[in-house]
């Protein structure tokens, strides 16, 4: 079967001065249509490296990708512009709205970019701000909304463009638990329906919230599967920790 995500032995190498970093240092991942994958990892484990290649965004110092059976690890700057419009849909930290555009035309904006028809654009944006709740304040300013409301006129933003994979990238980093839970509840009724997300997040509470569980570690990946195991969130050095803590006590 073809995947949708396909990357094969992929290593980003950055080269500082005499150190060559290993930012990714041998990756192998599919994932399918329809699968929620949370990549978890401490800082500087590769979660962003990763994020940029799967985004098409970057592309590796060797090894391959295959976006639904494309081989993009190849592609320059124009080609790699063109995939993401087509199949990816990004959801980042910063909601990237623009404050003179109210809502609708927030949500417009990449369609008129892709030269998508006036009709077409209002009727997509339309339904997918139905999406997320906010049909209602398509009329308003972004500086009108609250965080989480306009992290969810961020995902209508993705969603209008009908992607393939949601790309987010911590995408409640900036927000309270309460809305970031909220949020996190919107990303798992779009996969519900039948949306592919793949998500970046250094936190395991919302990690969890995927089905399945991508942990790196060095550029490594130390875990891959299911989110709802008990390994998909122990981190490895707080384990080895709590180990010499019992020795040091006698437990
Ligand atoms: N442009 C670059 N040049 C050199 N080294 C880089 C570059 N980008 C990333 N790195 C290094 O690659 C490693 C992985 O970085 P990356 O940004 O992917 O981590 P991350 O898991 O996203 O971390 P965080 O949770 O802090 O965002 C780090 O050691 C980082 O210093
Ligand atoms: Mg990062």
């Amino acid at each position: 079967m073809e995947h949708l995500i396909e990357l094969r032995d992929v290593y980003k190498i950055y080269q500082m001065g005499d150190e060559a970093v290993h930012a990714l240092d041998g990756i192998s991942l599919t994932v399918d249509p329809g699968e929620f994958v949370a990549i978890v990892g401490q800082s500087g484990s590769g979660k962003s490296t990763a994020m940029n290649i799967i985004g098409c965004l970057d592309v590796p110092t060797s090894g391959t990708y295959h976006l639904a059976g494309v081989d993009v690890s190849t592609m320059d700057d124009d080609q790699q512009a063109e995939i993401r419009n087509k199949m990816l849909g990004f959801i980042f930290q910063q909601y990237n709205l623009i404050p003179k555009l109210n809502v609708l035309e927030n949500v417009e904006l990449p369609l008129l970019y892709a030269g998508v028809s006036a009709s077409e654009r209002h009727r997509r944006a339309m339904e997918a701000l139905g999406r997320v709740g906010l049909a209602d304040k398509c009329k308003n300013l972004p500086s009108q909304l609250s965080g989480g409301q306009q992290q969810r006129v961020s995902i209508a933003r993705a969603l209008a463009g009908k992607p393939s994979v949601i790309l987010a990238d911590e995408p409640t980093g900036a927000l309270d638990s309460r809305t970031g839970r909220e949020v996190l509840g919107f990303l798992q009724k779009l996969n519900a329906e039948g949306d592919t997300v793949v998500l970046i997040t250094h936190d395991n509470s919302i990690a969890v919230k995927a089905k399945r569980i991508v942990r790196l570690q060095d550029g490594r990946i130390i875990y891959d599967g299911d989110a709802h195991d008990p390994r998909a969130v122990v981190q490895p050095e707080a384990e080895a920790a709590a180990g010499e803590a019992r020795e040091v006590l006698n437990l």
